[in-house]
């Protein structure tokens, strides 16, 4: 059975990256949730995704150069009417809403234009703390970044990102010692990508699927997850039987 994780929350209906976001997810019986996490000047993880906090809130700058309190002033609406004063969300604030589910929670490491040095292990303390270890799945387009979490976390808990279309990604993954890949959707064109994927051991979780018809064909091939801004909606073309 395909899983359908809510992409920075169900972020077709509330503000990405945001606790209403989270909540919808949990409320639209999502499977999981995808949330991207980087680090303010002072040191304290946060969900956001862009490196600016410029598209998503109502004030400017880069969130490497911002305090969590400057963060915490602005509001992160993001234009959705019927929503104000939203907070960004730290990484740990993200985890106790998730604690009680039983959603995965996918933590992309947002850190391939700033580079947040050191994050992979505060990222595993706070989840660790959290008891969630094996809730949790570690991605980032960064694979350096990951190299770093190979010795912290178990190889299922890590899935490498990668948005080209690579050839035989599987042998990489397994190369690498990840137990995923997390590829974008348009790239799975090699003929029986998600077969040879699992014969090779590796699960498959794709992005951004939002058209009911990419989400079926895409669950029909067996992928293991199907990542989307539509998690009420994609999960019903799902799991609509015969479709
Ligand atoms: O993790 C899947 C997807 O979120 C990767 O792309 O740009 O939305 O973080 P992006
Ligand atoms: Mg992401």
């Amino acid at each position: 059975m395909t899983a359908i994780w809510a992409h920075r929350g169900a972020c077709a209906y509330a503000p990405e990256n945001t606790i209403p976001a989270f909540q919808l997810a949990i409320d639209m019986a999502a499977d999981g949730v995808e949330l991207d996490v980087q680090r303010t000047a002072d040191g304290h993880l946060v969900i956001i995704h862009d490196e600016t906090i410029n598209r998503t809130s109502n004030g400017v700058g880069k969130v490497v150069d911002l305090t969590l309190e400057e963060l915490r002033r602005c509001d992160f609406t993001n234009g959705f009417v019927g929503r104000r004063n939203l907070k960004i969300p730290t990484l740990n604030e993200a985890l106790e809403l998730f604690r009680p589910t039983n959603l995965t929670v996918n933590i992309e490491l947002k850190n391939s234009v700033e580079l947040y040095p050191g994050m992979e292990l505060e990222v595993v303390k706070a989840v660790s703390a959290m008891g969630m270890d094996d809730q949790v799945l570690y991605s980032s387009f960064n694979h350096f970044s990951l190299a770093e979490l190979r010795g912290l976390v178990a190889p299922e808990n890590l899935a490498l990102l990668l948005t080209d279309g690579l050839l035989d990604p599987w042998s990489y993954a397994n190369w690498f010692g990840a137990g995923a890949i997390n590829p974008d959707y348009r790239t799975l064109q090699q003929p029986g990508f998600v077969w040879l994927a699992h014969e090779a051991g590796i699960k498959v979780n794709t992005w951004i699927v939002n058209k009911d018809e990419d989400a079926q064909r895409l669950a029909e091939s067996g992928v293991d997850a199907i990542i989307t801004n539509f998690p009420d909606r994609v999960g019903d073309a799902v799991r609509r039987p015969g479709f």
